[in-house]
């Protein structure tokens, strides 16, 4: 039985479970096994299509895109390709899309709203090109600060995690798979691939199941019940199971307890890496037999799934109908998004319509995700100025889009995003300082890193390319001078130091989170010029400044602010804008501190290390606004509460100052004795009010008592009777915290 065009499963007017099961039933061992491949579409495309008749294609191209849907027609079923891609903060891979700030940047706007309509834009762009499934959003937790991949996070916290990740799978699925366009969002990387050993990429996560329950699961639950239709499936192992063969994690938990029904999709040759990496299969037969027999769909870029997989059988390592539920939920997605009528390839007008046509939002999205986190007064600057915009990454565009975009090692585009695009911190700075009839001069002080050779050799045994080492760049004396007359010759300097896209991303873990290079002592050369200065931090992830910066006058971090992230920048400098964003991360003082996240377990001999406060340099939800605002007035409508109660809380805010300020209401709970250790404190609902100069308002928060939880010894998840403590306030640290008693009976 070949494609005959009268064949039920090319009837639309059938159901989607009729169409699947006659499909099935038409298909070779060999046609189920590809279709459960993913291969890279840079490869040999009649091998992948016709050869292997994979179902899916990743890192591919519109020209790539139709020729792969063409070589579809030679295969005997002609069934239509799923089209994956990175598409991280936007259309990481395509020039021209719109470059977002990291999904790290994007968290400190604590606005589900706004992630809410990035995705939405995002995956009009994406599904214009072709492509109908992103694999984002990412939701680890980032608890070591040392880890490559800190930016790809929402954060540390898993509540703030669960609502940006819910409203950013709902704006890349839209109204439903119909939609022309609505991608499918991906939930990665199940779970717990954050926990690193060291920080150290994809080494051993060492998490027990209460843990994996307390912490690491609840954001996946969340975006599972809301509907994601894919997981992507960690590295790492854990207790000496990688996730692709872990049965308690994918049939017990997601399958079984969440009732998750979407598709699986492996990790980079997560199958293969059992075999050369790992080594806990002999060969691809057996991986692939173990894979297959765990639950796993769809099997990323391990080409030799096909063999492999072919052989378990004729070896009896598995059945050979032991890959049919996996090639349902593939082809179920397929029939779901229409494919077999329209297969949704790239769409010139689209294109040239939608692609890149959204900078309004993105210059929103990036104002909201700048935190200012000192300020002596100097911001916002006075009109007109003299202003010395200094350091490495102040006009550096790859640094300005991060990881997954433009020349970064992930996204490989050799000319970057097109320049005209993005305004770099330079450029914004220097547009609107000038236009008030001020100067801007640049220096660019320091430079941050240098490439060496990577002496185990240039690719990893799958092919994959091997980092190069990355060694701080000397201290040039004479570009510190340079830096030094062009801020002696200003009223104020602006430092725009941080990392850069070779000491962030996959397999790019730091052992330092100092500033490299020429860059502390290019600070310390400012500060001593007795000039106020403005550092921007407009780094990847938290990173650590050096003891001058503490006469700085004021400090913002940027993150990797995408496309508009200059000029947001420069909005904020100026106080055309007010700042919104909170921290989503805890900065470190020292790396040795690690990890500094608030929501630290109770009990310790102690507060503090001998030499050190454990106490991090800036909390998780802080960050400040032009004015002062004071919290008062904690009071709760009731104190004694049934499981089926919401704890309701009101807070009074009152503005002293004289400019209106976006203040993020953090609500926490502390459970005050656990039958089980148990974090001092969790967020558990945020809310965002405006509050006018001289004003006062009064903010209602509310928190369901079914959420204030533990995960007893048992690793069941359960409110425990007793006292508790709702805290409410600007921030997580406890002195910013006011705290109103209550108990659930
Ligand atoms: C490996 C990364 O871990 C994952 O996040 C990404 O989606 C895949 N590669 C595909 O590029």
């Amino acid at each position: 039985m070949g494609s005959n065009p009268s064949a039920p499963y090319l009837d639309p007017s059938l159901s989607i479970p009729d169409r699947v099961a006659d499909l099935l039933g038409r298909m070779t061992l060999a046609e189920k096994i590809g279709q459960m491949m993913q291969l890279d579409a840079r490869g040999d495309l009649t091998d992948i299509v016709v050869g292997r008749s994979v179902g899916s294609i990743l890192h591919t191209s519109p020209e790539r895109i139709v020729q792969a849907n063409e070589l579809t027609q030679q295969t005997r079923l002609r069934i239509p390709l799923l089209v994956g891609e990175d598409c991280i903060h936007g259309h990481s891979f395509w020039p021209g899309a719109t470059i977002f700030p990291t999904q790290l940047g994007m968290a400190s706007s604590f606005n589900p709203e706004l992630m809410k309509r990035f995705a939405r834009a995002a995956a009009t762009e994406i599904a214009a090109t072709g492509t109908h499934w992103t694999f984002s959003p990412v939701l680890c937790i980032a608890r070591d600060l040392r880890w490559g991949r800190v930016d790809e996070t929402f954060g540390e916290d898993l509540h703030l995690i669960g609502e940006l990740a819910t409203a950013v799978v709902e704006g890349y699925q839209g109204e439903g798979l119909d939609d022309p366009t609505a991608i499918l969002a991906t939930a990665k990387h199940f779970a717990g691939y954050s926990e690193t050993q060291g920080g150290r990429d994809a080494s051993e996560a060492d998490i027990s199941h209460r843990k994996m329950r307390s912490w690491f699961l609840p954001p996946f639950e969340r975006v599972a019940r809301a509907g994601c239709r894919t997981f992507m499936l960690g590295y790492q192992t854990t207790d000496g199971v990688p996730v692709t063969l872990n049965e308690w994690l994918l049939t017990d938990v997601l399958r079984g307890e969440w009732g998750y029904t979407g598709t699986l999709i492996t990790d980079w040759d997560n199958v293969g890496r059992m075999v050369w990496e790992q080594k806990i299969q002999p060969d691809i037969a057996h991986a692939a037999a173990a894979a297959t027999t765990a639950g796993n769909d769809m099997v990323m870029t391990t080409p030799t799934f096909f063999e492999g997989a072919q052989q378990a059988v004729a070896d009896g390592l598995i059945d050979a109908d032991a890959f049919d539920r996996a090639v349902e939920r593939i082809l179920t997605l397929k029939f779901e998004l229409g494919l077999f009528e329209n297969p949704r390839l790239p769409d010139e007008a689209r294109i040239a319509e939608v692609v890149g046509s959204h900078q309004e939002l993105n210059l929103e999205v990036a104002r909201e995700s700048l935190v200012l986190l000192e300020n002596d007064g100097t911001l916002p600057l006075a009109a007109p100025l003299k202003v010395a915009v200094v350091g490495p990454v102040a006009d550096d565009v790859d640094c300005l889009l991060g990881d997954w975009a433009g020349r970064s090692g992930q996204a490989e585009m050799p000319g970057g995003q097109p320049r005209e695009m993005s305004t770099t911190p330079l450029d914004g700075i220097r547009a609107l300082v000038e236009a008030r009839g001020g100067e801007v001069s640049y220096a660019r002080g320091s430079e941050i890193a240098v490439l060496l050779p990577n002496p185990e050799g240039q690719f990893y045994p799958d092919g994959q390319p091997r980092m190069p080492i990355i060694a701080p760049a000397p201290t040039d004396p004479a570009q510190i001078a340079e830096a030094v007359a062009v801020a002696e010759a200003a009223d104020v300097v602006v430092a725009v130091v941080g990392d850069n896209i070779f000491l962030c991303g996959e397999g790019r873990s730091t052992a330092t989170l100092n500033l490299v290079g020429g860059q502390n002592e290019l600070i310390d050369a400012l500060i001593a010029t007795g000039k106020p200065v403005v550092i921007v931090l407009l780094a990847s992830k938290p990173l650590i400044l050096p003891p001058s910066a503490e006469h700085a006058a004021a400090v913002v971090w940027a993150a990797n602010p995408g496309m508009k992230g200059g000029q947001a920048l420069a909005e904020l400098l100026c106080g055309d804008i007010e700042p919104v964003g909170r921290l989503p991360i805890s900065f470190a003082r020292h790396a040795g501190q690690q990890p500094t996240y608030y929501m630290q377990v109770r009990g310790q001999h102690g507060t503090r290390y001998a030499d050190l406060t454990q106490e991090p340099a800036w909390a998780f939800g802080e960050g400040k606004s032009y004015t002062t605002v004071t919290y008062s007035e904690l009071r709760l409508d009731a104190a004694e509460l049934g499981l089926d109660d919401d704890v309701v809380g009101h807070v009074t805010l009152t503005n002293t100052g004289t400019r209106p300020s976006r203040e993020t209401v953090q609500a926490y709970i502390r459970d005050e004795v656990t039958s089980a250790s148990w974090a001092d404190r969790e967020l558990k609902a945020f809310t965002q009010a405006w509050v006018a100069p001289g004003e006062s308002i009064e903010v209602e928060v509310r928190v369901p008592v079914s959420a204030c939880t533990i995960v007893n010894a048992a690793g069941e998840r359960v409110v425990e009777p007793g006292e508790f403590t709702l805290l409410v306030g600007p921030s997580s640290r406890v002195s910013d915290l006011l705290g109103a008693g209550f108990t659930v009976a």
